[in-house]
């Protein structure tokens, strides 16, 4: 159980800037951004992190094919683009990173100074398949057989592209001497790769045995210049891995970020997508290890989103920009879908079909319309006041029970790192209490004058059910926090128990919060009924 006030770091991977942000790449922002936010809620000190990788020959290549200098170009985008996106989504990041910033620049080349001075690093040549879009050397186990337009060639089984083929002079890190010290971690340590599919997948690739990593590039120059020797560059991963500690303030003098340094470090997550599992899984351990910096304790890798079985992704033109479905459904919807219709961890599609009817199905027809009968039937029959409940019966208890139920479940989910299991843990409480309304027909109890008084029947069954809507705005806060603002006013309950974001989880599910007389109003509906969407 995590106690109050510890601290919580988590990392999206920081996100190339060749190309706007496509659904995909939302994602993993909103899994991180729900996962951060929970664990806000719990009221833990938590560190966010997300940012932009800049450097390296895919956005080189982008930017001379744009007719404008690298950094334009990613000054262009981050702009544009990728700072936007946040807002979109709804995403509360703490820090933005950019490789292209000074305080990444100069601690990324303190750090490579350091492994160059403690022997890790020596100069060396290699030549072998390259794929510009995973910017990334690779094996002949990871390629397949082009055909069609590539028949006779090598393609990346992740771009289905062709492989370049690179031959270079450049610096190499002892990556293949971390290989003992890496099967003990994953050993030890079971969850430091998560889920179970991925740390298999890393075990089994580590005991293959690992090759030095070539860690810099001389034949283009956009990159971080390697300190002791300028005609190189410093390779793209390399530099971009080391955004986790040289965003907390790692290799800066500056005693504020020192500071941030040791409160946060080690991340407790990294979340990345399972196509960059092994730059997380192996490469930045080693590059800790040799560092002598403490490891971080998870790195989670979920699967993709994918548009005709295969990775959704802009190099196919399969992309879609998260405001085309946002600017439909709204923001809190987008980050409801994706983390409850794809079991996190696992790969899966998105369809205007299945969201509308997820959508109309949970939100508006199930949470939303609850809270709007609720704030409906207790200004009709008690002016807008919460009654004075009566005594309780074994079905107001039930609710109760269902909602200290979800609480519990549903912590032990988001520490499983499952925010979808959350989601659903927290949906047994909508669904009970639907039920519970549609048994307990209020609207029937109310033309009997002796039950629909104070401590009344009547006031019983409203009481129970506000006190379950309270718990559903904390639970949810985290998942659709512009609807959880939205009930969390309506129910009054600010005057009386002091901001949502404040509540911690740990309470929610405990009844009896909200005091007689307080000022239920009917908010905006939370979720309006949708038309389906025209086909796009
Ligand atoms: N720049 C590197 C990461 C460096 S981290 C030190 C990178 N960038 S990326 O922009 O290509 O991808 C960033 C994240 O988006 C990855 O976690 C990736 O898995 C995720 N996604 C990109 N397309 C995706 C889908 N179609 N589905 C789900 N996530 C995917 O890799």
């Amino acid at each position: 159980m995590a106690t109050a006030h510890s601290s919580f770091y988590l990392t999206t991977p920081i996100y190339y800037v060749n190309d706007a942000p496509h659904i995909g790449h939302a994602y993993t922002t909103v899994a991180a951004d729900v996962m951060t936010r929970w664990h806000r809620q719990r009221q833990e000190d938590v560190w966010f992190l997300t940012g932009t990788d800049e450097h390296g020959q895919k956005v080189m290549r982008t930017a001379e094919a744009n007719g404008v200098t690298p950094q334009q170009w990613a000054d262009r985008l981050v702009k544009e683009a990728w700072l936007p996106v946040l807002d979109t989504l709804d995403a509360r990041n703490d820090d933005f990173i950019r490789t292209t910033d000074t305080r990444h620049e100069t601690a990324v080349q303190r750090f490579i100074s350091q492994l160059h001075d403690q022997g890790d690093i020596y100069e060396g040549s290699y030549e072998g398949p390259y794929c510009v879009g995973c910017e990334e050397y690779k094996l002949p186990a990871d390629l397949i057989d082009g055909t069609g337009e590539y028949e006779g060639e090598k393609l990346c089984s992740i771009h289905s592209r062709p492989v370049e083929m690179l031959a270079e002079q450049n610096y190499f890190f002892n990556l293949s001497t971390y290989g003992e010290r890496l099967l003990a971690l994953y050993e030890e340590h079971p969850e430091f790769v998560q889920p179970a599919s991925a740390r298999n997948e890393v075990i089994g690739f580590v005991k293959q045995g690992l090759q030095d990593l070539s860690i810099s590039r001389s034949t283009f120059d956009w990159g971080v210049p390697v300190p002791w020797d300028t005609k190189h560059v410093m390779y793209v991963w390399f530099d971009a891995l080391l955004n986790y500690v040289t965003a907390l303030g790692w290799g800066d003098d500056n005693a504020e970020a020192q500071a941030r340094f040791e409160k946060f470090w080690p991340a407790s997550v990294h979340l990345v997508g399972k196509d960059i599992l092994r730059f997380h899984a192996v490469i930045w351990p080693a590059m800790l290890m040799a560092a002598k910096l403490p490891l971080p304790t998870t790195v989670f890798a979920h699967g993709w989103l994918l548009v005709g079985g295969e990775k959704m992704s802009k190099t196919k033109l399969t992309g879609i920009a998260p405001s085309t479905i946002i600017d439909h459904f709204g923001s809190d919807a987008f980050r409801y879908y994706f983390m409850r219709a794809i079991q996190f961890g696992q790969d899966g599609s998105f369809s205007w079909e299945d969201m509308s009817a997820q959508y109309n199905a949970a939100l508006a027809n199930g949470w939303g319309n609850l809270a709007s009968r609720l704030a409906a039937m207790v200004n009709k029959y008690y002016d807008g006041q919460l009654p004075q409940a009566g005594e309780l019966t074994d079905a107001d208890r039930h609710v109760e029970q269902v909602a200290l139920q979800a609480v519990t479940d549903a912590e032990a989910a988001i520490d499983a790192i499952s925010p979808t299991r959350a989601i659903d843990a927290t949906w047994t409480l909508v669904d009970a209490l639907n039920m519970y309304i549609t048994e307990q027909e209020p609207w029937k109890v109310a033309k009997d004058p002796e039950q629909s008084g104070q401590g009344g029947r009547l006031a019983t069954i409203l009481v129970t059910a506000a006190e379950g809507l309270r718990a559903l705005a904390v639970l949810l806060n985290p998942v659709m926090p512009q609807a959880s603002a939205a009930l969390w006013d309506s129910l009054g309950a600010q005057a009386h128990l002091g901001a949502l974001d404040a509540q911690p989880v740990a309470d929610a599910g405990r009844f009896g919060q909200l005091p007689v007389g307080t000022v239920i109003t009917k908010g905006a509906v939370l979720f309006p009924r949708l038309e389906e969407p025209e086909a796009k």
